[in-house]
């Protein structure tokens, strides 16, 4: 299969009657959103759904999220709206920010994973809302990579990725964000934080009350135990080096990185100049929205390097720091170091 590739920006309304042919017809096509790549097919049509998970190579019971353009398109997707959602829809939609209630019967088994529940997100997006409004759908989509690899934060990553497995990708630039959407679920009472993102813990906590934190958003699940978010459960994106986070000062970590050999650091910006080892930087050390934009591509660029051994800096667990961390323990697999 061709891959096409539409840029949006500058071919608006070819990218929007192309994608909304190809949607319409059951295909699956990569789509821009403000968090990272997605990789979107008619989320009521299990055949085309069904079509993401071969693309992609993901298990089938990693269910996905259904992406609407407007309020109004929530309600056929689910059994009810809780108070709390329509309370949260108000403050934040369209935004980096999933919802996950239970599930009408119009959402297939296929979509959920073989839950009773769904996830929904209104992207903030202008692009990928109006891809979302041409074609008339609800759009089931993950992150458009290969499962295992980073999500993809521009559309050449995802050609990377997906080049003859898809039709069509419409490039909408560099994603703002570059992290996944939060995402919580009202399923249960009190609400349940299962992946950090862009809308942050404490601007939810402000507007809705307590906010159960799920254990795998800072921690390993044990071996055996039941993933809240079946997507918690499988490996996630690690470079080839040998990762270790380390909880320091910055004076600390320089002696560290420097009193071994072959060490490359992942620290902040402005830190690269102090530091005599390799480095990449990802962010501003007090700026959690520039860490995360940047992080996926410094973890590519470790690889690029072919760095071995990584020491990098610990971000904070405040506002967007806590999507940051979650994302870098994983790719540290969960080693970390105080100094
Ligand atoms: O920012 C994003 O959310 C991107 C863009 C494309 O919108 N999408 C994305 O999708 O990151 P994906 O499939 O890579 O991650 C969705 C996560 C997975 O960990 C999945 O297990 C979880 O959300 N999830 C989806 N539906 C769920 C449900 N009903 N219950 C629990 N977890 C669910
Ligand atoms: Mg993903």
């Amino acid at each position: 299969m061709e891959t096409v590739v539409i840029n949006i920006t500058t071919e608006y309304e070819k990218a929007l009657e192309k994608s909304a042919e190809l949607l319409k017809n059951g295909e699956v096509v990569g789509i821009p959103t403000e968090t990272v790549y997605g990789l979107a097919a008619n989320a009521l049509c299990e055949n085309a759904v069904k079509k993401i998970f071969v693309a992609k190579g993901r298990p089938s019971d990693n269910p996905l999220i259904v992406h609407i353009a407007k309020f109004e398109d929530l309600a056929p997707l689910v059994k009810e709206i809780p108070e709390k959602v329509k309370v949260m829809a108000d403050a934040f939609w369209p935004a980096p920010l999933t919802m996950i209630m239970e599930k009408s019967d119009r959402v297939s088994n296929v979509v959920s994973g073989n839950l009773p529940t769904v996830a929904v997100r209104m992207p903030k997006s202008d692009y990928a809302r109006a891809i979302i409004e041409s074609c008339g759908l609800p759009l089931a989509a993950p992150s458009a990579n290969l499962s295992g690899s980073p999500s993809p934060t521009n559309a050449k990553y995802v050609y990377d990725d997906m080049n003859g497995r898809i039709p069509l990708i419409i490039d909408g630039g560099n994603c703002e964000i570059g992290v996944e959407s939060t995402v919580i679920s009202f399923a249960e009472e009190p609400p349940r934080l299962l992946r950090p993102g862009g809308v942050t813990l404490e601007e939810m906590t402000a507007l809705i009350g307590e906010i159960v934190v799920d254990d795998a958003v800072l921690n390993k699940l044990e071996e055996g135990a039941v993933a809240s978010s079946p997507g918690m459960k499988y490996k996630h994106y690690a470079p080839s080096a040998d990762i270790t986070i380390i909880k320091s000062d910055f004076d600390c970590f320089k002696n560290l990185c420097e009193s071994e050999e072959n060490i490359t650091a992942l620290c902040f910006d402005g830190e690269k100049e102090k530091l005599s080892c390799k480095s990449v930087t990802y962010g501003d050390e007090n700026d959690g929205y520039s860490q995360s934009a940047r992080l996926f591509d410094a973890l590519r660029e470790l690889d690029e390097l072919g760095a071995k051994k990584v020491y990098a800096r610990c971000p904070n667990t405040k506002g967007m720091g806590l999507a940051v961390y979650n994302r870098l323990i994983r790719a540290a697999g969960f080693k970390i170091k105080v100094i």
